[in-house]
């Protein structure tokens, strides 16, 4: 597929939020090295937010809110203060200023600022970008992805064998989401023999592991769009496949994911999966 803008300043937003996130790149990363900074919780006690996610957000959101009007905003935390989702045709920016929160709380190096576009509804364009490793990936629709400037490709493995599995559990620890977990854990470790299994703690960065080929696969149940939106365009645009854990169309509002390096996979790996519903956040 060949990049066609749909809207004619497509690229002059994306090349200003690249300039924002690096911005904000540099006060994560002061925050990180910092003597540790306040930890509230939101939704429940497995559920964290920090001072640096909010100016984060703040600093992204405002920054395009001026240069591009007109544009809306899914941000993580102005949801969690009380902003409804609002999901139109207009160009929206789907925001998560700090994927792995908890990462971040506790000085583990796997955090990512995600900012996806999003136009008429699809997701235009992706930029993941941890401060700490200073690795910074960029897809856009036709255009291919990349991480600090460099092509990047999804593995080509078909076999559940063969790989190396994501599974995530997040923040929801209800009787449902363990039962989900620990049965297609169980599955894929101990029937199907995986290579390995490894969760990094942050929805985008498992992403963009499976975007550079260094895992096959990754599923979670009960993410939200801010979490997924960005990564989800790197990983097709490296070559690999974004559904729903169904196997059905991947919808970025649906609060579930599974990426494979390839279609194969994904339907294997889809077929080992005790499947959760949610409902849908817009
Ligand atoms: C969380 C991370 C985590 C995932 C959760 C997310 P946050 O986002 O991506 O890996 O398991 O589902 O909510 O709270 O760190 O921004
Ligand atoms: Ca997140």
């Amino acid at each position: 597929m060949v990049f066609q803008p749909i809207h004619e300043e497509e690229q002059v937003f994306v090349d200003y939020a690249i300039e924002l996130v690096k911005k904000a790149g540099t006060l994560v990363r002061t925050a990180f090295d910092s003597p540790e900074s306040k930890v509230d919780t939101k939704s429940s006690n497995t559920d964290l937010v920090t001072e640096t996610d909010q100016a984060v957000e703040k600093l992204l959101i405002e920054g395009l809110s001026e240069r591009f009007k007109g544009h809306r905003f899914i941000g993580e935390e102005s949801v969690a203060g009380g902003a409804k989702i609002e999901w139109t045709d207009a160009p929206t920016w789907i925001i998560d200023p700090i994927d792995g929160t908890t990462n971040f709380v506790h000085r583990i190096p796997m955090i990512a600022i995600c900012v996806g576009l999003a136009i008429k509804k699809q997701i235009r364009a992706g930029i993941v970008y941890n401060p700490i490793t200073n690795e910074l990936y960029l897809a856009q629709l036709g255009k291919g992805a990349f991480k600090n400037g460099f092509p990047i490709r999804a593995s080509k493995n078909q076999f559940i064998a063969e790989s190396v599995l994501i599974l995530q559990l997040g923040s929801i620890r209800s009787p449902v989401m363990q039962k989900s977990f620990v049965d297609s854990y169980k599955t894929v470790m101990f029937d199907k023999q995986c290579h390995g299994h490894r969760s990094f703690g942050s929805a985008a960065i498992n992403m963009v592991m499976v975007a550079q080929g260094s895992c096959d696969g990754y599923v979670e149940y009960g993410i939200h769009a801010w979490d997924v939106a960005a990564p989800s365009i790197i990983v097709t645009e490296a070559g690999g496949v974004v559904t729903d854990p169904t196997g059905s169309p991947f919808d970025v509002m649906s609060r579930k994911v599974l990426c494979a390096g390839t279609a194969e996979l994904g339907r294997d790996l889809s077929a080992c999966l005790t499947h959760v519903d949610f409902e849908p956040e817009a």
